[in-house]
């Protein structure tokens, strides 16, 4: 069941494609990675309404498997961001009990990226309040990939029949094991596409896009995108009349 709160039924998961960072930069005239840098308000803003209306798990596309082949600079860039922003934010996600996890080929990230986001999971990992899932160095095909080499593995061990691979199962392969899919998905900087992000997972999530640059993405956008979700009729496959009837 989808917690309600103030009337509005909360999505237990919302995921973000937090997008636009070097078109807000561009438009002040300075570097993409000022754009970057400046997404972390953003981050920090949308994790504290998230944790404020409830919601069980926040996650955020942080970094593709096809970001890889942007400018070295601006990936270095990234990367130190995300080293920087976990140790100063470590003390805040302590006090709210924010527990930070991550998706994705984690062991493909640099050693000291690596080894500093697994101290902050460890040390984050009795938090009972919000589940901040970062995506980094994760893709939908990626995760549905190295789901089928587990699969397909286990089913030559003979420790998986394959009359009893169901969708259910699959699930139980990706990287998002036990986490519920995602009810709402948001891209911001007016872009419409989902840019091989949760490709299994957001089968039925509800798609909200907007114009805002993610710098500039607050909880008033993050409140608007929870009414335009409370406004859908979320059918399942099934008719509306069928709905009336339940
Ligand atoms: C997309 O904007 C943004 C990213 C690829 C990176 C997102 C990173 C952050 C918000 C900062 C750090 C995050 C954490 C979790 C510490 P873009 O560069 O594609 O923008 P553009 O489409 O305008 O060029």
């Amino acid at each position: 069941m989808i917690a309600k709160r103030d009337g509005r039924e909360i999505p237990k998961h919302i995921a973000v494609i937090m997008d636009g960072n070097g078109r807000w930069a561009k438009k002040q005239g300075a570097m993409r990675i000022f754009g970057h840098r400046s997404g972390v308000q953003a981050v920090r803003d949308i994790t504290e309404g998230c944790a404020e209306l409830g919601v069980d798990h926040l996650t955020l596309y942080a970094f593709s498997t096809e970001n890889w082949s942007r400018p070295q600079k601006e990936v270095d860039g990234l990367m130190n961001l995300l080293i920087k922003t976990i140790n100063s934010e470590l003390p805040t996600l302590m006090k709210n009990k924010v527990r930070l996890t991550a998706i994705g080929d984690l062991q493909g990230l640099a050693t000291g990226v690596y080894k500093k986001l697994s101290l902050a999971i460890d040390e984050t990992k009795l938090n009972k309040g919000l589940n901040l899932i970062l995506a980094l160095n994760y893709s939908g095909k990626w995760d549905l990939t190295q789901a089928f080499k587990v699969i397909c593995g286990e089913a030559i061990k003979g420790t998986i029949k394959p009359e009893a691979i169901d969708e259910d199962l699959v699930s139980n392969y990706l990287s998002t094991k036990g986490i519920p899919d995602p009810e709402l998905l948001i891209r911001t900087s007016g872009e419409m596409r989902i840019s091989n992000f949760l490709l299994w997972q957001s089968a039925y999530s509800e798609f909200f896009f907007t114009e805002v640059l993610w710098p500039d993405f607050r909880k008033k956008h993050l409140n608007l995108a929870i009414d335009s979700f409370n406004d859908r009729e979320r059918r399942f496959g099934k008719t509306s009349e069928q709905l009336d009837f339940q």
